[in-house]
């Protein structure tokens, strides 16, 4: 099973200060790191680096270069990752002593993704293979029909989750992975995306994984000391999927996705946080403790 990330690849600005700004307020920094990022280009990180095939559809500017040369070295398929003359898109992040953080994105070249780039990618994929998306790029409805069409299995991380997302044709979703911000914006939508499969993460109180016809499978969260906590949710989604691709089974999927967010809390950064595969195991065979 091949996993088709119509995603997005972002330059992020990192702010380091002691508080996340409120609305009329200047804040100091006091340090700024210019890092891989994009809840896409996250998840196909997290997708490689846990052993998943995975092929990047999407788009970059002429200064986003080393990015795919990123990807490339993971191993991810960027044939059908562009490159176009908008610049590549960027997040402002800013992360607070505690880890905490506030994303501006702005999509640039991630809103350039054109459906017949997206159609022509998924001509490639086999029935039975994954298309996953996030609502940081264009050509999401047309990918999500051509998925279907297809015979792919659809899943959606509707981050950020903004009006847009209704407008989608959700119905065609096999599987949600949300945080619980984003499962409130689903349930308010009601609906098939209100009753769909979905898989929640909720921060400290850990994540649960919730469908039509049986019991909520649910997983504790690891305890460690968060310095920041960008891409936690992206390194979740990738470790599961791929964890499912290779056969575990919900539980085990939940748990593996667990623990490598919570490595990935540990660390500054989106992509650069997301742990390898050996880590993860380590961490899991030592019961949650990281090495010091
Ligand atoms: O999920 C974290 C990501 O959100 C960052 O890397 C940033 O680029 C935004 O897309």
């Amino acid at each position: 099973m091949d996993v088709w990330n119509l995603g997005s690849v972002n330059i992020d600005r990192v702010y380091s200060l002691d508080h996340l700004v409120a609305r009329g307020e200047t804040e100091s920094a006091y340090h700024l790191e210019e890092l891989p990022g994009g809840k896409g280009f996250n998840q196909s990180i997290a997708l490689a680096r846990a052993g998943a095939r995975v092929h990047h559809v999407g788009a970059i500017g002429p200064d986003g270069a080393h990015l795919a040369a990123m990807l490339r070295r993971h191993g991810v398929d960027t044939a059908h990752l562009a490159t176009v003359s908008e610049p590549t898109g960027h997040a402002i992040i800013m992360v607070d002593g505690d880890g905490y953080n506030s994303i501006v994105v702005f999509a640039a070249a991630n809103g350039a993704v054109g459906p017949e780039a997206v159609r022509a990618a998924l001509a490639l994929a086999a029935p039975g293979d994954v298309l996953l998306c996030q609502n940081e790029t264009s050509a999401v409805a047309e990918a999500m029909r051509e998925a279907k069409n297809r015979g792919l299995r659809v899943v959606f991380n509707p981050s950020p989750f903004d009006p847009s997302v209704g407008e989608l044709p959700l119905e065609l979703v096999d599987l949600f992975v949300v945080n619980e911000n984003e499962e409130a914006g689903l349930l308010a939508l009601g609906g098939p995306a209100a009753a769909a499969a979905r898989v929640v993460t909720r921060g400290e109180d850990g994540c649960e994984s919730v469908a039509p016809g049986r019991e909520p499978v649910r997983v504790p969260a690891f305890r460690v000391n968060a310095v920041d906590t960008t891409a936690a949710g992206d390194t979740f989604t990738g470790y599961y999927l791929a964890a499912l691709a290779a056969g575990a089974d919900e539980e085990a999927a939940l748990r593996r996705a667990s623990a490598a967010a919570a490595i990935a809390v540990t660390r500054r950064g989106a992509a650069p946080s997301v742990p390898d595969a050996r880590e993860v195991d380590a961490f899991l065979a030592a019961g949650g403790a990281l090495r010091p």
